[in-house]
């Protein structure tokens, strides 16, 4: 194949190990993700020592087959995009380290990428016709963040969570009814079944006025609830606990991110990140956008999941802006989403 750019992306932050080949422009020629959910399920989290070191084992290979798949050598790479933060430390370290070699061996650009901002960037790989300004939902296992980008690649941040991130909350409460994980996808499985008015569950921060979120209060009074039927001797209905739980989750999601919206006057909201593959979100916010006019855009669920298309598409269009970075960079568990306006 001849050389045509092509940008190999790399995904190691989390307990996914994912390879991908993208196009100059988006089109994605392979994607190859590797979960380790089944290493980590016993533990009903994932444990870092146990993540790095299957990211240690899974990724060359991962590589290898991305590369094959798209019918690509080493030498049709013009650049190498991989995750640098945030995320787990020793996780990132394994994917920074090779997506560095890559590029000093080929003398390729490396362009190291933020998780956050490669999240929300899945959507505009997914739909082409997507453009700022918008308002970004960022939720996944380790973070809810709400942020208006008036421009491609800026942000203001809006809002976070003060405690658990949404899907932290998610897989915490799956494994305290007893349900699989990742617990989001349990959750919403097992809450189909269930009524979201069954248990008046509290709505944290729901009128405060901020676009901050919190969910330790709503875990408490899960646990609180559980407990309390168990002590009196009553059934608790699993189905029921799951939907209300959710119900309150989502319920100040929507109202915040619907005043959001109207405060900023955007036309479009994007989803990123793994909750937002929550269809009960999904539906709730896009009913509540629709009525003022606003359109929620998501990714497909494999887009949504932590995956290396993002991160190579975001590569991509940090090329563009060379915006490449030096080999001395360093993975970092923290780091913030873009330069924040004043
Ligand atoms: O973005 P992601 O794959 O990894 C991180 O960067 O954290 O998100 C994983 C999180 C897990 O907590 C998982 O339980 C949650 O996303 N999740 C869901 C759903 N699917 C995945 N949460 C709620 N509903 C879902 N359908
Ligand atoms: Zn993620």
């Amino acid at each position: 194949m001849p050389s045509e750019g092509l940008i190999l992306g790399i995904e190691t932050s989390c307990d996914e190990t994912s390879a991908a080949v993208v196009k100059r422009g988006g089109e994605v020629l392979s994607l190859v993700i590797s979960s380790q959910a089944g290493l980590h399920a016993r533990y009903g989290g994932v444990v870092p020592e146990i993540a790095s070191r299957a990211h240690l084992e899974t990724l060359l290979p991962a590589v290898r087959e991305a590369l094959g798949e798209a019918k690509a050598g080493y030498e049709d790479l013009a650049g190498v995009a991989v995750t640098r933060g945030p995320g787990l430390i020793g996780a990132l370290m394994v994917g920074l380290n090779a997506a560095k070699a890559i590029s000093f061996a080929l003398g390729i650009p490396l362009l190291a990428v933020n998780h956050l901002e490669a999240h929300i960037y899945a959507n505009f790989l997914q739909f082409p016709e997507l453009a700022p300004p918008l308002l970004a939902f960022v939720v996944s296992g380790g973070h809810t963040l709400l942020a208006y980008m008036p421009r491609h690649r800026e942000y203001r941040v809006l809002g976070e969570t003060l405690d658990d991130a949404a899907g932290e909350a998610y897989d915490k409460i799956a494994r305290f009814l007893g349900l699989g994980y990742p617990g989001g996808p349990e959750i919403e499985r097992v809450a189909v079944r269930g009524n979201p008015d069954a248990i008046p569950f509290p709505r944290a921060l729901i009128r405060d006025g901020n676009y901050n979120f919190s969910l330790s209060g709503l875990k408490t009074a899960v646990v609180n609830y559980v407990r309390r039927r168990e002590e009196e001797g009553e059934p608790v209905k699993v189905e029921d606990v799951a939907a209300s739980f959710q119900a309150a989750v989502v319920d100040v999601q929507v109202y915040k991110i619907a005043r959001a919206a109207d405060e900023y006057g955007v036309e479009r909201v994007v989803l990123a990140g793994g909750v937002a593959a929550n269809r009960f979100l999904r539906e709730r916010l896009g009913k509540e956008l629709l009525r003022r006019g606003v359109r929620l855009y998501y990714p497909s669920p494999s887009l949504c999941a932590d995956n290396a298309a993002m991160v190579a598409y975001l590569g991509w269009r940090m090329l563009e802006d060379g915006e490449t970075s030096s080999l001395a960079v360093d993975a970092a568990a923290v780091l913030p989403l873009g330069a924040r306006l004043p």
